[in-house]
């Protein structure tokens, strides 16, 4: 798990103005609330007074209040009202929490974890065709996998997996054309890959239906960062869908997914229902696979897996995972759970780069190399 990326916080309606939402994300808990103007923000949850969780307490006006003694802190993370002082007293400089670069898109709230500054962040993915003519997209889906998110990443960047896993969607096939030619690996520098692959004729009733198989007919999968899965199926020039997997690791073994599914064809809104159950479905075979891998994290040795040609996706995957480690940016999971319960800790966020008077302690990292 890596911080100085954007993680999935909530769909945008989760977030309000009357009650503060609790996510736990990478073992560590924030809250999300927006303040009277509508602004989103997402702060670390633990109360720099004594600890008090913020996400159970309130919202009052811009600032979020710790149920235990009602201090307050604002969008910025700064701690406005400490309801024990005295009014002509200033708040110390160390009554403040992490606050979270936040931004809104698709109908999901994002919070960047880490503390670059702006112009060094990875981007959230764009999806470019989004709210554009000819594309509709449907209401964010969100589903909770017991697995790890990375299992689930390369799961998507698995083009071998389909014809077993899903013998009936629909999909065409790709296994033929796998076996003739060998995958090629595309980067996108500087936070992901992809890859296409052609598709054999050999496609099922159903996809033969929408004109699959007329020519043209592709499927090619990508990541963006580590937590970001891209599918992309067209089953002629004309129709196809494009998916986007947002991947929010609640620990080493909890993922939630918001997922965005963008189609060219199947417009009309009532088709919105039938393509979720179908995609839930699809999904749900997936899910049964990923919650029985052993082992359960994506093994850090790669010689512990028997990677062939067709995997080279999962591969590049993890040279990027890799670059990601040696940047110093990958949690140092197995210190985070010698220490927590002990000491409060959160991910850093941009303002310590520049502030002083913490109180939290920052989440262990893996050295960088
Ligand atoms: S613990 Fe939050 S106000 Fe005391
Ligand atoms: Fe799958």
């Amino acid at each position: 798990m890596y911080i100085n990326f954007w993680y999935p916080i909530a769909t945008s309606d989760k977030v309000t103005n009357t009650e503060p939402l609790e996510v736990q994300i990478m073992g560590l808990n924030y809250v999300a609330f927006r303040d009277t103007k509508g602004t989103a923000h997402v702060l670390a949850n633990t109360c720099v007074h004594r600890g008090g969780a913020l996400g159970k307490g309130k919202v009052n006006g811009d600032c979020v209040a710790c149920p235990y003694h009602g201090w307050e802190f604002a969008g910025d993370g700064k701690c406005t009202l400490i309801p024990t002082q005295p009014e002509d007293q200033k708040v110390p400089a160390r009554g403040k929490v992490d606050c979270y670069p936040t931004e809104e898109r698709y109908g999901i709230v994002f919070a960047f974890l880490g503390d670059l500054p702006e112009e060094e962040r990875p981007p959230i993915f764009e999806i470019t065709e989004y709210g554009t003519e000819g594309w509709r997209a449907n209401e964010v889906v969100v589903f909770e996998v017991n697995a790890y998110y990375q299992r689930s990443v390369e799961n998507g960047l698995d083009g071998a997996h389909n014809q077993f896993v899903h013998p009936l969607q629909g999909a065409p096939s790709i296994i033929e054309s796998l076996r003739k030619k060998p995958i090629t690996v595309d980067d996108v520098p500087p936070w992901g890959s992809e890859f296409y692959c052609a598709v054999s004729d050999s496609t099922s009733e159903e996809t033969k239906a929408i004109g699959a198989g007329e020519g043209n007919t592709w499927a090619g999968s990508a990541h963006h960062g580590p937590n970001t899965l891209i599918t992309r199926i067209y089953f002629t020039n004309e129709k196809a869908f494009r998916q986007y997997f947002f991947e929010a690791p609640l620990d080493d073994s909890h993922t939630r997914i918001f997922f965005v599914n963008m189609r060219s064809f199947m417009m009309e809104p009532e088709n919105d229902q039938k393509l979720i159950d179908i995609n839930l479905r699809i999904a749900q075979e997936d899910i049964d696979i990923l919650e029985a891998l052993d082992p359960v994290c994506t093994p850090e040795d790669i010689s512990k897996e028997m990677l062939t040609e067709v995997d080279k996706p999962i591969y590049r995957y993890r040279d990027y995972l890799k670059e990601w480690d040696d940047k110093g940016w990958r949690i140092d999971w197995q210190e985070f759970i010698a220490k927590r319960g002990n000491v409060a800790m959160t991910v850093a966020c941009p303002a310590r780069r520049t502030e002083k008077n913490w109180i939290l302690d920052t989440v262990p990292l893996v050295a960088a190399k």
